[in-house]
């Protein structure tokens, strides 16, 4: 969800106001999800390198996501959206984290679309983590050897376990990086890059990024 600081500036706004209205926005893909049919929504909120941002501008993030998840945990139980969330949500301060686990296990039913915050989170701290557990379990179990190091046990400790690799990346504000984002699980993944900040992107944006998808021809390295 990229864009917000330059939608703000664009507007000689503060860049809180295009936080907030960065917000707004994931209302609209959310439900151009459900419109769709789209079962999986991951959205990069706050990345690991985003800590080194004014602090200023950090806590007013925390409180934006803290409110969202107040205003909209009721919303989300009733269209049965799952809440879910990825990257070390340790490092959040304790308020949103505790609005947090509250909206997750309140939402939990959820079987229509699975909304997945990715918080504090970097592809390859996931990818460390991941590694870290795998050692941890073969002290544990002796019994794991090399060879049962596959990408189905990699894929199975990271964050992500319970989710199917992406089929489609949506990036906005015409950047054209991945910045550390599920970084192994978009190895195959379609990309599809929009210059409109966040904030401006509506359902119609992601219809049209669907439909960008539904153009392409996946072969997967094959033929
Ligand atoms: C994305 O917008 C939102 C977050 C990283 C939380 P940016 O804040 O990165 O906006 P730009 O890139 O400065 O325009
Ligand atoms: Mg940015």
């Amino acid at each position: 969800m990229d864009g917000n600081g330059r939608w703000a500036q664009s507007r000689g706004l503060p860049r809180i106001k295009g936080h907030e209205q960065g917000s707004q926005a994931v209302g609209e893909c959310v439900e151009g999800c459900l419109e769709s049919g789209v079962e999986f929504l991951t959205l990069y909120a706050f990345s690991s390198e985003n800590w080194k941002r004014p602090a200023a501008e950090i806590q007013g993030l925390m409180l934006l996501l803290e409110r969202f998840l107040e205003q909209k945990t009721r919303q989300m139980i009733d269209k049965g959206i799952r809440l879910r969330a990825i990257g070390r949500l340790d490092e959040l301060p304790a308020p949103c984290r505790d609005r947090l686990e509250r909206s997750i296990a309140a939402t939990a039913a959820g079987s229509r679309l699975t909304l997945t915050l990715a918080l504090s989170y970097s592809g390859r701290a996931e990818i460390v983590d991941a590694v870290r557990a795998i050692v941890r379990e073969a002290r544990a179990t002796p019994a794991l050897t090399e060879d049962q190091i596959t990408p189905e046990l990699i894929g199975a400790h990271l964050y992500t376990h319970d989710l199917p690799d992406p089929d489609l990346l949506i990036r906005t504000s015409g950047e054209l990086r991945l910045s550390n984002f599920l970084l192994w699980q978009l190895s195959y993944t379609e990309i599809h890059v929009t210059p409109k900040f966040w904030p401006d992107f509506t359902r119609a944006d992601l219809a049209d990024a669907l439909a960008d998808y539904a153009r392409r021809h996946r072969r997967f390295g094959g033929v």
